[in-house]
């Protein structure tokens, strides 16, 4: 399998993973072959890059820390859980949320990261304008558990309540106007202030009108809280800010750097995670960022990348104990003449070669 940038894609290439609706239903299969009207379509979606099937790059796995089954689960649990919630309205006393449904799922997320040892996020959730929501909302919640699961001290109920915390931490947003959720573009100051406020309604959702716990409920309301008092709703600081919600809000910035919208491109992993090291000790808990960061390739398979050799060469695959030096397939020379026959480096040994930049 190859990412690679939507604007090469040609028509009779074969998709390497399957691209899902905003409903977790399934658009088009991997092994697909696309056509001038698919790509064009995908274009209107959003997305930038897509991962292929290609010669000589068959044995290059890309694999999902859970089954594209759940995730899929996760999707539509979430759609649904949206629109009941939206369907109640602002006003209801009580929302008809399915909390045994979200925790069925939350339940699979768990299962799927538990059962399969030692794993790191090897992949970019590739998402559209469309699906971005739901998506968005379950991939932090992997994200999160991923953490919780390595970081080793949880419990399995706690982390399946860590799953479906994350799962509905932007649960508030169903009570927004559809037309500032879902602008295609960035949001005025008025728009924004509005937003803001899907942090305390998703509290009030879950806390009273459908009597989740009140652990659950307030990462809802404390997800945009920063470490240093600077976030919203309450300017909490430090431990006042539940270890779940600092977690979840490193989750949930990553999620959306590395992620296509509107009206910006996403940032490749290594980006988006020296984007959080910014923020370490000011926006995110020290601790929770370096245990975060720890569980994400920033190289992830089938990215080409660039090394200090001049040559390109394709990630094959990562280790949990190196995370930035992958094993790697060199393809071209420094002046960019494809070498015949490919030979792999692993930079876990060579220490001395880099890889200077992420070309997809
Ligand atoms: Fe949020």
């Amino acid at each position: 399998m190859k990412l690679i940038s939507l604007d090469s894609l040609e028509p009779g290439k074969q998709l390497g993973r399957p691209i899902y609706n905003e409903k977790g239903t399934l658009l088009l299969g991997a092994g697909v072959a696309v056509s001038a009207r698919y790509i064009r379509r995908l274009r209107e979606m959003g997305y930038t890059s897509v991962y292929v099937h290609e010669k000589g790059y068959e044995d290059i796995e890309v694999t999902d820390v859970i089954s594209d089954k759940t995730r899929m689960e996760a999707v539509s649990t979430i759609s649904e859980t949206f629109d009941s919630v939206r369907g109640s309205g602002p006003r209801s006393e009580k929302v008809a949320l399915d909390r045994s449904k979200v925790s069925g799922v939350a339940d699979k997320i768990v299962d799927d990261l538990v059962g399969s040892g030692d794993q790191i996020m090897d992949l970019i959730d590739l998402k559209s304008f469309d699906n971005y929501t739901f998506m968005h909302s379950v991939n932090v919640s992997v994200l999160t558990v991923l953490t919780a699961v390595n970081v080793g001290k949880f419990t399995s109920l706690e982390l399946r309540d860590i799953a479906m915390a994350a799962l509905l931490l932007d649960i508030g947003k169903a009570h927004i106007p559809i037309e500032i959720v879902q602008k295609k573009g960035r949001l005025n100051p008025d728009e924004f202030a509005r937003m803001k406020k899907h942090t305390a309604i998703g509290y009030e959702i879950l806390l009273h009108k459908s009597s989740m716990k009140p652990l659950i409920a307030s990462v809802a309301l404390q997800h945009h809280e920063y470490y240093n008092g600077s976030g919203y709703p309450n300017a909490l600081a430090g431990d006042k800010i539940h270890a779940w919600s600092r977690y979840t809000a490193l989750a949930d910035v990553y999620d959306s750097l590395t992620s296509d919208r509107s009206y910006k491109r996403r940032l490749p992993p290594l980006v988006g995670l020296e984007y959080l090291k910014l923020g370490q000790g000011t926006h995110f808990d020290p601790t929770c960022l370096d245990q975060f960061v720890s569980n994400i390739a920033p190289y992830p398979a089938a990215s080409t990348v660039l090394l200090s050799t001049g040559e390109t060469a394709v990630v094959v695959a990562n280790s949990t104990q190196k995370t930035d030096r992958p094993l790697v397939r060199v393809l071209t020379t420094p002046e960019g003449k494809e070498i015949e026959k490919p030979y792999e480096i692993d930079l876990a040994k060579e220490m001395e070669i880099t890889i200077q930049s992420v070309q997809v």
